[in-house]
């Protein structure tokens, strides 16, 4: 390829506009089209959802799907790596109960560093992956106040072992594990620029480690136009009220009319429905077809489209990841929605620890990319005297 190929023109127009289309490096881990939405190392993503968790997480490390034999040592590798340090846990007891899990999530992570880190980048993105689980089933049963956390069971597999530590209050844990292995593989990774991915990348150009690099990405996910976003849809769903279409339609035009915002639809770079709520929409006419919730989502599919495209300023009208996640969370016994980002962080840890180790140790032939340094255009700096 001709390394002076143009690939982006940069004019005043373009500042202040989030970097939005600035190609800044290479990412080797997944890859998000516009019309198809994203894929893992060239696989599109509904074509993983039903695979293993720790598959996914060994596509994104070792960018080749594992052999049987490799999904063994695989899961083998990230149970020997899960013990957590109990003063991680006995910390999170001391947690203000006002703090938002996402935020109970930074501090876990901090507290996972200063109890574990080594120093190495694989290392500590491996052991990070598979000590979240106990992080996170932690932080959930403590703030919830559902008990105790139980015991960690690692050879369970990850998110197995994740569903055993939850310990849902009337949950079916059979259905609750199907969703959240399919969430999980869902919300991994969502090429290089997303902004927890970006912000955990950028955190480790300075070679600050995996947990506080990976606690600077989830600051970034806890925003509500990022991460929190699922939070918000659920909400959304509530209000809506009914699963008549039609009502639905009146809902959505009202809605824009006053100038709210229908959670869960458009994408910065989609231009399509997301395949992420494709492959969720088709979950949940699996697992909890009759949820009223449910219905208004899948009615909200079509009926949220059709009044959104009417707006020709509106580039994409389609759903996202998070148009319909939340229905099924919470239909699986999930009820709260405050902890529906704390699931997208458990997952897209893994693909942000990969990616930087992509770009800590492997790019530019093992000497790694370099401290983000961009420019930005000074206003108002024109030199002055004192006096
Ligand atoms: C994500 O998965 O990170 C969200 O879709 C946001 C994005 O891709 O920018």
């Amino acid at each position: 390829m001709d390394d002076d190929n143009v690939l982006f023109t940069i004019t005043e127009k373009s500042l202040n506009t989030g970097l939005r289309g600035f190609p800044v490096g290479r990412v080797r881990t997944s890859r998000v089209d516009a019309s198809e939405g994203v894929s893992y190392v060239g696989y599109p993503i509904a074509d993983l959802a039903s695979i293993d968790p720790e598959a996914a997480i060994y596509l994104l490390f070792n960018k080749e799907l594992p052999s049987d034999d490799e999904i063994s040592g695989c899961k083998s590798n990230l149970a020997s790596r899960a013990k957590v340090d109990p003063r991680v846990i006995e910390t999170l007891k001391l947690l203000p109960r006002e703090g938002h899990p996402m935020e109970w999530l930074i501090t876990g992570l901090s507290l996972l560093g200063m109890t574990g880190k080594t120093g190495d980048f694989m290392e500590d993105g491996l052991n990070l992956i598979s000590r979240s689980a106990e992080l996170i089933a932690s932080i959930y049963r403590i703030r919830s106040g559902w008990g105790e956390p139980i015991p960690s069971d690692p050879s369970l597999g990850l998110v197995e072992n994740f569903v055993h530590m939850l310990g849902v209050p009337g949950a079916d844990e059979e259905k609750l594990t199907k969703l959240l292995r399919t969430f999980y593989v869902l919300h991994m990774d969502h090429g290089g620029g997303n902004l927890s991915t970006f912000t955990g990348k950028a955190v480790a150009s300075g070679h600050a480690d995996q947990y506080a690099s990976l606690a600077a990405a989830m600051a970034g996910l806890y925003g509500p136009l990022h991460g929190r976003a699922n939070q918000e849809c659920l909400n959304f769903v509530k209000k809506v009220g009914t699963t008549d279409p039609d009502e639905i339609e009146q809902f959505v035009r009202d809605t824009l009319a006053s100038g709210g915002k229908i959670f869960g639809f458009g994408h910065a770079v989609l231009r399509a429905e997301d395949p992420r709520a494709t492959v969720q929409y088709a979950l949940g006419q699996e697992l909890c077809p009759d949820d009223p919730l449910f219905k208004t989502a899948l009615a909200m599919r079509e009926r949220a489209v059709k009044v959104l495209k009417e707006n020709p300023k509106i580039s994409n009208p389609y759903p996202n990841v998070d148009a319909v996640s939340g229905t099924l969370l919470n239909a699986a016994g999930l009820v709260d929605a405050e902890y529906y980002t704390l699931l997208f962080g458990f997952a897209r840890i893994a693909g942000i620890a990969a990616q930087i180790v992509d770009e800590r140790v492997h790019m530019r032939n093992g000497r790694g990319v370099p401290i983000y340094r961009c420019s930005y255009k000074a206003e108002n700096q024109e030199p002055r005297r004192l006096g």
